[in-house]
């Protein structure tokens, strides 16, 4: 491929002309401390930093910007640091993923209006891998893709801790009676010890797994801990990286291929990957012009084993002891065959190339084809009356005797009507029930929040019973376990079927044959349809107001349509 020359540059379409309106940009970048040095001939590159003084996962990004930084100077380009939104699973509400696509847009946004020839994206905290990677496949800049990196394990009094996975055991104990306040201080204090992304292999881990799988970062970048000195490292190799990507003009089409995506899809079920996988692979994939469906997604799932022995799939380890086991690029060299080696990364080799040297060194941690964690992948795809385009539940994080499974439905109509059931120690119920919770999807929720993983009813735990089925159109938090079934599209706001059913009403789950059904006739569902209404819109103004006229359902990705790639005429590089 020709190199790119000075005069090809995007930037020089700004700064280079003996023009008004370039002399105007160059004096205002010397009003800045810039001279020609930084203009002339030299790749500008946008470190994204998605650092924030409320996001606890990138509280290290800003110190991390300036390791970028020295990367692209050494590499002869000139770095600019351009804050973005910062996707705060911890402290956004109603959810973050209100937000992921508002990200997208101001990423693709702030890539394509200013003179920037590539970017290193920085970030890794659930929604904000899939907002970054969305928004530059959109922008077509080439860009590298630093993830922010797991914090290191948790520990309270000798014990293990991992994200949001014990979180919720201990949450369970401390409802049952069994621990009291000063071990749940405890846990709240030894549970997030350094910055860093979650450790376990929730959403976050399984992202930036993901966009390793897609070739989007440099090798081994998404295992590293946030607090690791290679982290650093790993920072200014992709400073660099940028600048050479530009003159190669490796530009993101030529990564993210129907090749890149099964690899991405692979790597996700050989992680044990969150549930929220599903959907931001679909919605990256599809702004690279890759329509992924869930049944692409299933059929992976169906033949890929879990290799990663990560919590919550995995039983002892977490991210920390994925990386000193060889991470992600051990854990691709498993796989072998099953990735496509030829498949180019932002590394400018091929994937093959890029994990030639890799090496398991623990093969608990990191298992082989012969020994997996799980035989079959980690999620799959239901369908039936109950979903007909699709549901989604974790098999490998939930107690197998419920693979099968027909009991009744206690149905609550939002959240809270959904706690005070779960709440009232003498509320009628069996271990078969299923509890089933609606108006909580894309739109009901409204942004799908993470409210699948019921917790465990009081009337059941006081007898010991720590799993059940549950059921909704809402998503849970890769840290997640149990018999959740996640997803349900169409979602009962916009009155998919989950609206019609009544509880009583027997739910019938086959994930073998992955069926979910609901035994009610057809002639009973349509009546019950014909008095269904509309509930009011959630929001009349606002950043509300635009994501319930434009986001699609769960199955689709939730991307706002107008932002699909084969939406309209394709966006125009702003005129100068
Ligand atoms: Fe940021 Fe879990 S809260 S990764
Ligand atoms: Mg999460």
């Amino acid at each position: 491929m020709a190199r790119k020359t000075p005069d090809d540059l995007r930037s020089a379409r700004w700064f280079a002309p003996d023009d008004l309106r370039s002399m105007g940009h160059r004096s205002r970048a010397m009003q800045m401390g810039w001279s020609g040095e930084d203009w002339d001939g030299k790749p500008v590159i946008a470190i994204i930093n998605t650092w924030s003084d409320l996001s606890p996962c990138h509280h290290h990004l800003r110190d991390r910007a300036e390791w970028v930084k020295r990367g692209i100077l050494q590499a002869g380009g000139t770095p600019v640091e351009m804050p973005v939104h910062s996707f705060s699973e911890q402290f956004l509400k109603p959810t973050s993923m209100l937000y992921r696509n508002m990200g997208a847009l101001e990423v693709e946004e702030t890539l394509r209006a200013h003179p920037i020839d590539g970017a290193v994206l920085m970030g890794g905290c659930d929604k904000s891998t899939p907002a970054l990677v969305m928004g530059a496949l959109s922008a077509g800049l080439p860009f590298v893709f630093l993830p922010a990196g797991a914090m290191l394990r948790g520990n309270y009094a000798g014990e293990k801790l991992g994200s949001g996975t014990d979180v919720w055991k201990y949450w369970d104990e401390r409802r049952a009676g069994t621990i009291g306040k000063e071990e749940w201080d405890g846990v709240q204090g030894g549970i997030a010890r350094s910055y860093g992304t979650c450790m376990t292999m929730g959403t976050a881990s399984t992202m930036m797994s993901i966009a390793e799988g897609f070739g989007l970062t440099l090798p081994g970048a998404s295992a590293i801990p946030a607090p690791d000195a290679s982290h650093k490292r790993m920072a200014a190799a992709c400073g660099r990286r940028a600048v050479e990507m530009v003159w190669e003009d490796l530009t993101p089409d030529k990564i993210v291929t129907w090749a890149a995506t099964r690899n991405a899809v692979t790597v996700a079920m050989a992680t044990g990957c969150s549930t929220n996988a599903i959907i931001h692979l679909i919605a990256m994939a599809r702004r690279a012009g890759i329509p992924l469906t869930l049944d692409h997604l299933d059929s992976i799932g169906r033949t890929t084993p879990v290799l990663a022995n990560i919590r919550p799939s995995g039983k002892e380890y977490l991210m920390e002891d994925f990386f000193y086991a060889g991470g992600l690029p051990a854990l691709m060299k498993e796989l072998g065959d099953r990735l496509d080696l030829t498949a180019r990364t932002v590394s400018g080799k091929t994937l093959g190339e890029d994990i030639s040297g890799a090496v398991n060194y623990n093969s608990d941690v990191i298992r082989s084809l012969s020994n997996p964690v799980y035989h079959e992948g980690s999620l799959a795809v239901l369908k039936g009356n109950l979903a007909p385009d699709g549901a989604v539940i974790k098999p490998a994080a939930m107690d197998p005797k419920f693979q099968t499974h027909r009991g009744p439905a206690i149905v609550a109509d939002s959240y809270a009507e959904m706690k005070a059931i779960i709440n009232d120690e003498s509320y009628p119920m069996t271990p078969d029930h299923v509890l089933v919770l609606r108006n909580a999807g894309p739109l009901g929720g409204p942004g799908m929040p993470e409210w699948g993983m019921i917790p465990m009813p009081k009337a059941l735990l006081k007898h010991g019973i720590r799993d059940m089925v549950r059921l909704s159109d809402a998503r849970m938090s890769g840290t997640s376990y149990g018999a959740c079934i996640l997803h349900v599209a169409p979602e009962a706001y916009i009155g998919g079927p989950l609206a019609l059913i009544e509880t009583g009403d027997m739910i019938e789950l086959d994930v073998p044959n992955r069926i979910l059904n609901v035994a009610v006739s057809e002639a009973d569902l349509a009546e019950r349809r014909a008095r269904w209404t509309a509930p009011a819109p959630r929001y009349e103004r606002g950043y509300g107001q635009m994501f319930i006229q434009h986001v699609e359902q769960a199955d689709k990705g939730c991307d706002f349509d107008f932002l699909r790639t084969d939406f309209g005429a394709p966006v125009p590089e702003p005129e100068i």
